[in-house]
C-alpha cells in the first residue's frame, strides 16, 4: 500500500552562529569592551530593567574596525550560503548593550534590514540566551502539549550566548532576551546589515512580461 512516508520541512528559518576561537575571542572581547566602557562613560542613571547602549555608529570608528571585519565575513558567509552573494551589503547599524543585573530586551525586530546579528563581548554566568519567536503567528493556534517539543512543534526557539560567539537571523525574525540573572553586566554588540543597491537593483519587478505571450 504505502511505498514512502517523508517529511519535508517547507519554509525554515534560518540562524547562524559563528564561534570565535577562544584566544582570538578572549583578545577582541578585552579590547572592546574596554572601547564600549569608554564610550558610555559616565553612565546615565536608568530605570530598573533598563540597559546602556551606545551610539549606533560603532562600525564607522577604528576602535571596532576589526570587530565590523568579522560581522562583514559572517555575513558574506552567510549571502554566499542563500546564493544572494551577487547584492553587495553593508552596516546600517552597529551598537553595544551593557545589560546590568535584571536588564532585559523586550520582543522586537529590526525593520528595514535584511540581516541582523548579535555578538557577545561578555556573558556572566548562569549564561543567557536569545530567544526567537516562531514567525508563523497562526501556527500557535493549536497546540497540544506533545510528549517533547521540538522544532516542529515549539513556538519559539533559544539560542546559546556565549562570549565569542554571533548569532546572525534574518531582520523580520522577532527576538527577546531575558532578564539577566547573573551578578555581572552581559555586553553585547548588535548590527544591521541591509543590500547597498537595493532599490537601483533589486527592487524592480523580476517577472518577465512577456513570457507566455505569442510572439506577433
Ligand atoms: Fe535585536
Amino acid at each position: 500500500m504505502i511505498e514512502k512516508q517523508e517529511v519535508q520541512e517547507i519554509f525554515p528559518t534560518p540562524l547562524w552562529i559563528v564561534d570565535l576561537k577562544p584566544a582570538a575571542a578572549a583578545a577582541l572581547n578585552i579590547q572592546l569592551k574596554a572601547e564600549i566602557e569608554r564610550l558610555i562613560a559616565p553612565r546615565p542613571v536608568i530605570p530598573a530593567g533598563a540597559n546602556w547602549q551606545t551610539p549606533q555608529d560603532l562600525h564607522t570608528r577604528p576602535a571596532f574596525a576589526e570587530f565590523v571585519k568579522l560581522a562583514e565575513m559572517a555575513a558574506r558567509g552567510v549571502t554566499r550560503f542563500l546564493q544572494v552573494d551577487q547584492y553587495p551589503m553593508s552596516i546600517t547599524g552597529c551598537w553595544a548593550n551593557i545589560n546590568p543585573p535584571g536588564a532585559y530586551h523586550p520582543m522586537h525586530h529590526h525593520p528595514n534590514n535584511y540581516l541582523s546579528g548579535v555578538y557577545y563581548v561578555s556573558v556572566p554566568s548562569p549564561g543567557s540566551q536569545i530567544i526567537f519567536q516562531d514567525p508563523r503567528g497562526q501556527a500557535s493556534m493549536i497546540m497540544p502539549k506533545p510528549r517533547q517539543y521540538s522544532k516542529l512543534t515549539a513556538n519559539a526557539a533559544n539560542a546559546q550566548s556565549k562570549e565569542g560567539r554571533m548569532v546572525l537571523f534574518p531582520s523580520w525574525l522577532k527576538h527577546t532576551v531575558p532578564s539577566n540573572d547573573g551578578n555581572d553586566e552581559r555586553i553585547s554588540i548588535a548590527f544591521n546589515f541591509m543590500f547597498k543597491n537595493f532599490t537601483d537593483a533589486m527592487a524592480a519587478p523580476i517577472w518577465d512580461p512577456t513570457a507566455g505571450k505569442a510572439s506577433s
